[in-house]
């Protein structure tokens, strides 16, 4: 079950325009005829994949330290994190080994991993024990919602979304997260100056991100078109798939107009 169907049809909620031929007959109700409300991005499956014991205990025991329940309400990242610094917010982590590495890397930087598929929630957690990391936190719930309501807008100081599902056939292209109306939430919440970094190893993909954020009027590209990895971007699980299928990779990394402070 697509985890989209438990929520009320008619709640305020991020949008997109559905850009293809609707199945729908109502889609071409005649003139006049009420509008039907555009619909949310169906971005992911809820996928049942085995939860092992250890992220299963990690769930049990970390999460009421490490997992911020989902709330429609701004969070206060200082009381979260227990401290004042930059935060930079993670969509879909999968099972977060380059969040782990990232957030090892950065110390003075807070991370907050936005994923819904549990298995990878409990891997994270994991993670964070081991490293003993104290800058990570985690949101179990669509990032589109922890967007709309538990971000305030001009806040973030960089937004990482790795290799999004790709979504490979064209009647599921609306599926993707990267297109206009999420883009201008996503910058909505960025600092000014501060980032929002893509990396897809599907090209199609990649070009669609170049040209939804360069379309985006509050962003600025930093490369003249694909940008060159960045230091701190480690490998991730779906990177070293696609590569061993023989896949390029692209990033993206575009900043928000406007000086910081
Ligand atoms: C293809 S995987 C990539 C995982 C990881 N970034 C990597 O590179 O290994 C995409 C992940 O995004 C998550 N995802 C997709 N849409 C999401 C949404 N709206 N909110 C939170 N997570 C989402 C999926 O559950 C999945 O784990």
């Amino acid at each position: 079950m697509l985890p989209r169907d438990m929520f009320p049809p008619n709640r305020p909620h991020l949008t997109m325009t559905d850009p293809e031929p609707a199945a729908d007959p109502a889609a071409d109700a005649a003139p006049g005829a009420a509008a039907r409300p555009p619909r949310p991005i169906r971005s992911y499956v809820l996928r049942t994949g085995r939860m092992g014991s250890g992220q299963r205990r990690a769930l049990t025991d970390l999460a009421p330290r490490f997992v911020l329940p989902y709330q429609p309400a701004v969070l206060g990242t200082a009381a979260a994190f227990g401290r004042a610094a930059p935060v930079v917010l993670e969509i879909g982590f999968g099972m977060g080994d380059a969040t782990a590495q990232i957030a090892t890397a950065l110390p003075g930087t807070d991370f907050i991993g936005v994923e819904v598929h549990e298995p990878g929630v409990g891997a994270l957690l994991q993670r964070i024990d081991e490293g003993a990391l104290a800058n990570l936190r985690i949101v179990q719930h669509d990032a589109v919602e922890v967007l709309e309501n538990m971000v305030a807008p001009d806040t973030l100081a960089g937004v990482h979304v790795f290799f999004p599902d790709p979504w490979h056939k064209t009647k599921h292209n609306k599926r993707r997260l990267i297109q206009p109306e999420f883009v201008r939430l996503l910058a909505s919440r960025l600092a000014p100056g501060a980032y929002l970094h893509c990396a897809t190893d599907w090209q199609p993909y990649a070009e669609q991100m170049l040209a939804v954020l360069s379309a985006e009027p509050t962003l600025h590209n930093t490369a003249q078109a694909y940008a060159p990895k960045p230091d701190y971007r480690p490998l991730t699980k779906f990177e070293d798939r696609g590569l061993k299928l023989g896949h390029g990779v692209w990033d993206v990394v575009f900043v928000k107009r406007g000086s910081i402070g």
